[in-house]
């Protein structure tokens, strides 16, 4: 897999040990990125006795791989939680993700982390005239909020054709990933346990939480807390069913002509987001991206690099690109992340999910919300992310999402395999003794073959040329060529030629 920017110029992330024998402990967070090492903090200032198991290292998931905007503007997003909701509650998205952007800085500020931080604006624009009504629409509903915005007709020092924007300004941009990292050597320093290498397969919930970890160790916790990005277990909430798994493609480069410093992101199709950045060296770089598409369901990952530096290249004349890599995020059917009490009959156990490609801010808020259920019982934000709510189930794109994962789930046990081997660097669907599995040939002429059922749910999984790995469509789980996880709901591996068929084990009870 490609790492991003971010993630190679991150000089100082420690490494922590893999769990090695059974604990015990009072709040478990089960992942490592923002949304995990904010939790941890938060509580650990509680006087929380706090363990963090990741799966594979900090920082390696979404947090380290995304555009860094740290912004309480994300898209047309209050226009749509007032049609959808009220405008009660797209204020209230509002103050949580203010409050996510502020606890952001002050955890930036009291512990001195140098992480590239700086306030710049954040820009929605469109480049077409039927998309100016929907900004208009979004600066109206902003402002009967009383969210401070500017309406602007064009942005000046923007090689772009913009017609239409909305700016809130004081926003903030940052290296993500040295974010994490460093937020992971306070939360060591306050006390916080953490396991990296240590993925989670299996979980018992009662008074008290069990879980265990691939190598067989339990740990036992008072609260169970799961910032995966994905959800991995359901509690019957059926989150594989109302969050989409999304990929998208980014890019870093030199920029030879300066651009007014900002974040941004255009309302029209293909998604266009960029954001300007400063490097230690005070290096002017873009950070470009863009080419949405479900994960899965891709037939060419390469042309998507491609049309993501021909953007950066034509129009802001890119001097040099650093690196390309793609990442996913888990978008919720009403495109508000799912997060606080995974139910009312399991009142230990915490999700964060769903944050929708905006989980910097989302994700901080959510850390705020899950603090305040665990020290206080009762949160503001509880209603408005609840992970149960009803129009999560009751909601078009929820019917949408579930028809395609069926259509996709039956057309891929129709798709029969090629008799031919790979060539080198090619992977694809082959079929073997009457039997489908999937096989990818590295430079080296080395084979793998692995059965390509998901061991989530069963779909048929595709392969993605981009990143060399094999991909669900039903609800984004990957796999690595020789089968490894590497993002779920999957919790097992794929099985290699000669070791069987997998085993399809969903947690959803
Ligand atoms: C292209 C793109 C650009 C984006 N840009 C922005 C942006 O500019 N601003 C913004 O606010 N948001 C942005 N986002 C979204 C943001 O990156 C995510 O919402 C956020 O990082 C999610 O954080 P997280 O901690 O929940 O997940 P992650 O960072 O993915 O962390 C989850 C961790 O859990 C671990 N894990 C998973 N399963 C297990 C298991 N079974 N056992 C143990 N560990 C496990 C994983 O290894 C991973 O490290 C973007 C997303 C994408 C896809
Ligand atoms: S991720 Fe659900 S079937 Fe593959």
């Amino acid at each position: 897999m490609k790492n991003s920017y971010w993630i190679l110029s991150s000089k100082n992330k420690e490494d922590y040990k893999s769990l090695e024998s059974d604990i015990t402990t009072d709040c478990l967070i089960v992942g490592g990125g923002i949304a995990g090492l904010t939790t941890a903090y938060l509580l650990a200032k509680e006087n929380k006795k706090v363990t963090i198991l990741e799966a594979d290292e900090i920082g390696y998931g979404a947090s380290g791989r995304n555009t860094g905007k740290v912004t309480s503007q994300h898209g047309l997003i209050y226009s749509t939680i007032e049609k959808e909701y009220s405008s009660e509650k797209a204020r209230l998205y509002y103050d949580a993700n203010e409050d996510g952007l502020n606890l952001i800085k002050n955890i930036i500020k009291e512990n001195e982390i140098d992480c590239n931080f700086n306030i710049v604006p954040s820009f929605v624009y469109t480049e077409k005239e039927k998309y100016i009504q929907d900004i208009k629409k979004e600066y109206e509903v902003c402002k009967n909020l009383n969210i401070p915005c500017k309406y602007m007709n064009n942005i000046k020092d923007v090689p772009l054709n913009i017609k239409s924007a909305l700016c809130f300004e004081n926003q903030g941009q940052f290296n993500p990933k040295k974010y994490v990292d460093a937020l992971a050597k306070i939360n060591y320093k306050l006390g916080v346990k953490i396991y990296e290498h240590t993925p989670v397969v299996d979980v018992n919930i009662d008074e008290e939480c069990m879980v265990k970890c691939a190598n067989d160790h339990i740990i036992k916790a008072k609260q169970l807390i799961l910032t995966s990005c994905n959800a991995w277990y359901d509690g019957l909430r059926l989150f594989f069913a109302k969050e989409e798994a999304s990929r998208s493609y980014l890019l870093c480069g030199k920029v030879k002509n300066k651009i007014l410093e900002g974040n941004y992101i255009n309302v029209e199709n293909p998604t266009r987001t960029f954001a300007t950045h400063k490097d230690d060296k005070g290096i002017d770089l873009l950070i470009a991206g863009g080419q949405d598409h479900k994960t899965g369901k891709c037939s060419n990952e390469c042309d998507n690099f491609k049309a993501i530096e021909r953007f950066a290249k034509e129009i802001f004349n890119i001097d040099e690109i650093l690196e390309t890599w793609s990442t996913q995020d888990y978008v919720s059917v009403d495109d508000i992340p799912f997060m606080g009490r995974i139910s009312d009959g399991k009142n230990n156990v915490y999700i964060i999910t769903g944050t929708s490609k905006w989980g910097l801010t989302n994700s901080s808020a959510g850390a705020i919300l899950i603090k305040d259920l665990i020290t206080k019982n009762h949160s503001k934000y509880e209603d408005l992310y609840n992970p149960s709510r009803l129009k999560s189930y009751i909601n078009m794109k929820f019917l949408e999402h579930n028809m395609e994962v069926a259509v996709d789930y039956i057309k891929g046990k129709f798709i029969s395999g090629s008799t031919e081997l790979p060539k080198k660097e090619e992977g694809k669907t082959i079929s073997l003794h009457g039997k489908r599995y999937g096989a990818y040939r590295d430079k080296d002429n080395h084979l793998y073959i692995v059965d390509i059922t998901c061991t989530h749910l069963g779909c048929e999984l595709s392969f993605n040329s981009g990143e060399k790995t094999w991909d669900c469509p039903c609800h984004g789980s990957r796999f690595d060529y020789k089968g490894n996880i590497l993002n779920g709901p999957a919790l097992r591996p794929l099985k290699t030629y000669n070791e069987g068929k997998n085993k399809i084990e969903p947690k959803i009870l």
